[in-house]
């Protein structure tokens, strides 16, 4: 173990020591920073095997893969391939004069089973109609259907009948519901595109036991693999992010080699998921993901994996369940998800008042990773402190985070950092 992560990791260990009263808990949730338990995180740059990492190419031909391979038959299941063959897009309809002529809205779809109609994906395009060349976008899936990101009435409302949210307790249309979360306009204005679909249109987010959505594709990948380690939700998900990364890639207005992904808490989980297992995304934006995503699991504060396997048993696979009780066993950490996106830069993004997320757990996955994005040659953290900033004050390099005033959201402030980012990461 090298210096930096012992001093780091030991550190944490002995001040929450001091701290924790003996009755604490650590699959109990808490809230309450006096009641955090020790505890010790694998050293990312150390293989199962003892041996210790200490060139890129042993991270990238050994260390990286392992890792992969244990997230993915511990924690979401393994990421199934994809039949190319059956793949197919199509644009439905395009307005060139949205937003007072400054974008084009074009909704596109992605056929996952083609020629068979469903399922599918539809994606919300808006490209900056004053760019010369091909621009970055930002690909994020939204919660309610993409007629709920924007009261543009020209965006189709949502088809997808297996989701009850697209549409209000009384049927009616929720255009524009949540457009504060998605601001078209300053994305575009700041000369990049903006993707969105509808997350529920790659697998609807109920526990039916892998039946529906895009379950079924990945049988002919799966033969292999246990049942109990086989494709979760935020797997499926992900999927469906790198299915329409391959759909931008046909779009010649886009640049899909600067494509950012981005979610919003259980999305941003599946953002990082995706990031770490397709290195096409150039930028990964955890917006709010807290417990199976940013934020520590070996932390016991906010959601555990008792509570969030209890309550969505679909999105990790069923090994995760063992778990229960033995967070120190889990052979990796979420500081190691991370971890698997270097080089590449990410933007972790907590809330203050979210903390059902653990911000501080989120902020620690993000500082402890920094010992592999050095390894391979960037500046990681930039040296920030190991404890976390004040609110409003993002810090950080390739590896970025931000403690927002305020509740569990993504806002005009997280996009306006995610933004600057951006700009920073993908020079034009
Ligand atoms: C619940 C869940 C979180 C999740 C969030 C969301 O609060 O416990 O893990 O991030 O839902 O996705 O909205």
């Amino acid at each position: 173990m090298s210096k930096l992560l012992q001093t780091v990791f030991c550190g944490a260990a002995l001040l929450a020591l001091a701290a924790v009263p003996a009755e604490a808990n650590a699959d109990e949730t808490n809230c309450d920073e006096a009641k955090v338990l020790p505890y010790t995180l694998p050293d990312p740059l150390t293989a199962s095997d003892g041996s210790a990492v200490t060139t890129p190419e042993e991270w990238f031909a050994k260390r990286r893969p392992e890792l992969l391979d244990l997230f993915q038959r511990e924690m979401y299941g393994v990421m199934p391939g994809v039949d190319r063959s059956r793949l197919a897009f199509e644009t439905l309809r395009t307005n060139p004069v949205a937003f007072d002529g400054k974008g084009t809205l074009k909704e596109v779809r992605v056929y996952f089973d083609a020629p068979n109609p469903a399922p599918k994906l539809d994606l919300l395009v808006c490209i900056p109609n004053r760019a010369e060349k091909p621009v970055p976008a930002f690909l994020i899936l939204n919660f309610q259907g993409n007629h709920t990101t924007c009261s543009d009435p020209w965006i189709s409302i949502s088809d997808n009948t297996e989701a009850n949210h697209t549409r209000g307790v009384n049927g009616e249309e929720r255009r524009g519901y949540k457009a504060e979360r998605y601001p078209f306009e300053m994305i575009i204005d700041r000369g990049y595109a903006f993707v969105t679909g509808f997350y529920e249109d790659i697998d609807p987010d109920f526990d039916d036991g892998r039946q529906n959505g895009v379950h079924p594709l990945f049988a002919p990948f799966e033969q292999d693999v246990p049942e109990e380690s086989r494709a979760a939700t935020i797997t499926a998900w992900a999927w469906g992010l790198s299915r329409a990364l391959d759909c931008l890639e046909t779009i010649p207005e886009i640049d899909a080699g600067r494509v950012a992904v981005a979610g919003h808490s259980r999305l941003g989980k599946t953002a990082l998921w995706a990031g770490a297992n397709d290195p096409r995304f150039a930028i990964v934006i955890s917006n709010d993901s807290g417990c199976g995503g940013a934020a520590l699991t070996r932390r016991n504060f906010g959601e555990t994996i008792d509570a969030i396997t209890r309550t969505f048993p679909h999105w990790f696979c069923p090994k995760y369940n063992s778990y229960i009780g033995r967070t120190g066993e889990l052979p990796f950490d979420q500081h190691e998800l991370v971890a698997l996106i270097a080089p590449r830069p990410v933007y972790i993004a907590s809330a203050s008042e979210d903390l059902w997320a653990d911000p501080t757990g989120e902020f620690l996955s993000a500082y402890n990773a920094d010992p592999v994005y050095r390894l391979l040659g960037t500046d990681g953290f930039g040296g920030a402190a190991p404890e976390p900033p004040a609110a409003d004050t993002p810090v950080g390099a390739v590896i970025h985070y931000h403690r927002r005033t305020g509740k569990h959201n993504i806002t005009d402030y997280d996009w306006s950092q995610y933004l600057d980012f951006a700009d920073e990461h993908l020079p034009r």
